[in-house]
């Protein structure tokens, strides 16, 4: 978690610093600072409690001059969310500061040590045991502040993305990386660093993304330099990036988050663009043909990840099986990162994540790389850590998803796992062309169908006040609509602070069904598929003991319309598909709920867009 930004070169630091943080805010952002190089020399570091904007506040009126400084938002892991603890971090004589994201894990014994050796820790960080240390080691070697960067890192154990500046060198930032992500930004005579893509952009397309255990030094007037923690010159790639500005802002919406879910009609779109034929009806995804052998010698798949893209990997395992007859297990990264789990070399591992940067994810990556299963990728943020640590993959191309709650890097999840079955099957042999034909039909006609139901939007806004009373919810779903009740329930509870539970249809006879009350409100999707009649019986049983029943179903359904207090109708499409559909009147529900609750939609309370630690 955590943002960090950068930049060295001709033009004022603060505005290009400030925005960055801004675009970065996903990441965290219960406190915020800058450090600049000032025209006179001075280094000044501004920092404050809360969100960006009060960080601007605080710094008007301020010496906010200079062409180099770092900044950061930030995500507290060790220590509250306060003004000492906020980044930068600076060494005791004030004059080198540093800003980090990442936890360092041994952090304690550092800062014991540092302590007997006279350093006053001002913070409860353990980030500050950094810049003691590169402080101690500058003095103790009569070093360079690389060199000392360079040797302190090397007795670090844990993730960190870190730049530094120091008093009197106003022409170098160093930054370096291991597990959390860093970008390097190269403009002409000028330099920017991120924790993503997106601060940089507006000011050049052309990134180097550094790799674990890489220092780059950043110099004015000299070209970007790269070596490893033994000083050993690494070669680095320049990447053009294709992002546009207009990705990155909210246009005429509210909330970020709105307009996620706006765009998913197009984002799905282009999730599916060059991957499905209709004219020939067919999918191709590059990953799985050029690796067929591997797919089709499959003796198990297993879906790792977290958070939203976990429920994605549960449709994932419902769409495999059913169609290339492989079986799957989806698990929570987490935990099958510290299971010792069993992989074997003919597993295929295939890791979700729209970020490509969450930590237990990687992990799980790298355990599995390690004891030989091929590993694929289902990622949204391009050139990130997953990505780039997997065989083969495919891109969810939904663009930036800014707003913390996901949303349409859920259907574009859902999307490419949908292709990646449909193609495994085909590699397999286990789909006739009938079926493999009605898929790509109704893949085709999805996006359309989810621009009819957002038309719905203000007739759920009106009903959705009705339950701003609400303390809990239960979400229910069968088949493949669990992991949408699930993906549902998880909205409603990130973004307007009301507990919410999803469960399969059935299993709220054992044990949620003793919660149902006149209060309780239950969200069912009862859309037409084999399953429909069994879960109408448990809408009956809610009713029967007084529960609100807010139902998703098909349109023209005319049973459950008559128990339901409300119904939300969507277009019928293949049941495999469905989940792409009703979550849509869920993630509107959710975000209506929290707006009329006056609720910081796009940045919830305690939440992080991009988990970069454990
Ligand atoms: C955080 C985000 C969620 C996301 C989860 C996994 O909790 O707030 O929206 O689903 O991380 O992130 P990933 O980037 O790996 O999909």
């Amino acid at each position: 978690m955590c943002g960090i930004v950068g930049y060295i070169g001709e033009r004022d630091a603060y505005p290009i610093l400030i925005k960055g943080l801004h675009r970065l805010e996903y990441r965290g952002y219960d406190s915020a600072g800058v450090a600049l190089l000032g025209s006179n020399g001075n280094l000044n570091i501004y920092k404050t409690k809360g969100k960006v904007k009060e960080l601007e506040e605080f710094s008007q009126q301020k010496d906010i001059s200079g062409n180099i400084g770092i900044a950061h938002t930030r995500w507290a892991t060790h220590g509250e969310p306060n003004q000492t603890n906020a980044h930068p971090h600076f060494s005791m004589d004030e004059s080198i500061a540093l800003i980090h994201n990442g936890i360092i894990e041994n952090y304690a014994v550092l800062k014991e040590t540092l302590i007997q050796k006279g350093f006053i820790f001002r913070t409860n960080t353990d980030t500050e045991v950094i810049v003691h240390l590169i402080d101690f080691i500058r003095r103790e070697e009569k070093t360079t502040l690389f060199r000392a960067v360079q040797l302190a890192l090397q007795q670090l154990i844990g993730a960190f993305a870190i730049a530094v500046i120091e008093k009197g060198n106003p022409d170098t930032i160093i930054a370096a990386r291991k597990s959390s992500p860093l970008v390097i930004g190269i403009g002409e005579d000028e330099f920017f660093l991120a924790s993503d893509a997106t601060p940089i952009v507006e000011y050049t397309k052309d990134v180097v993304y550094l790799n674990d255990n890489e220092i780059a030094l950043m110099e004015r007037g000299k070209g970007l330099k790269v070596v490893d923690l033994l000083n050993v010159e690494k070669s680095h790639v320049i990447q053009h990036l294709e992002l546009t500005i207009s990705q990155l802002e909210k246009g005429e919406f509210e909330h970020f988050m709105l307009k996620e879910i706006f765009e998913q009609p197009r984002t799905l779109r282009d999730s599916m663009k060059g991957r499905i034929n209709i004219e020939e009806n067919n999918v191709a995804l590059s990953g799985v043909i050029d690796n067929s052998e591997k797919f089709k010698n499959a003796r198990r798949i297993i879906i790792v990840a977290c958070g939203t893209s976990w429920h994605a990997g549960l449709i994932g395992e419902h769409l495999i099986e059913t169609l290339c007859r492989i079986p799957v297990e989806v698990e929570y990264a987490s935990e099958f990162r510290y299971r010792n789990p069993v992989i074997y070399q003919d597993d295929i591992v295939i890791a979700i994540s729209q970020s490509g940067e969450t930590a237990d994810t990687l992990a799980a990556v790298e355990i599995s790389k390690a004891q030989g299963a091929f590993i694929y990728g289902i990622c949204n943020a391009v050139g990130s850590s997953i990505p780039r640590n997997t065989h083969s993959g495919s891109y969810i191309h939904v663009g930036p998803e800014i707003g913390v709650a996901s949303t349409k890097a859920f259907t574009g999840q859902v999307t490419a796992l949908a292709l990646l079955a449909l193609n495994i099957a085909k590699v397999k042999g286990t789909i006739t062309q009938e079926t493999l034909e009605s898929f790509v039909k109704e893949l085709s006609l999805i996006p359309e169908k989810i621009e009819k139901i957002l038309e719905k939007s203000d007739s759920i806004k009106r009903f959705s006040r009705i339950f701003t009373y609400a303390k809990n919810f239960i979400y229910l779903g069968r088949g493949f609509s669990y992991p949408a009740a699930l993906e549902g329930a998880l909205k409603l509870k990130e973004i307007s602070y009301i507990h919410a539970e999803g469960y399969p249809a059935a299993e709220m006879k054992h044990g949620p069904i003793a919660l149902i009350d006149s209060d309780m409100p239950v969200v069912v999707i009862a859309t037409r598929n084999n399953l429909y009649d069994k879960v109408v019986s448990n809408i009956q049983e809610i009713k029967a003991r007084n529960g609100r029943i807010i139902a998703v179903v098909t349109e023209g359904d005319a049973v459950v319309s008559k128990i339901a207090d409300y119904c939300i109708e969507i277009p019928e499409t293949h049941e495999a598909l469905d989940p792409l559909l009703s979550v849509i009147p869920l993630q509107l529900l959710a975000y209506h709920i929290a707006v009329t609750k006056g609720r910081d939609v796009d940045q919830p309370r305690n939440l992080a867009k991009s988990v970069t630690v454990e």
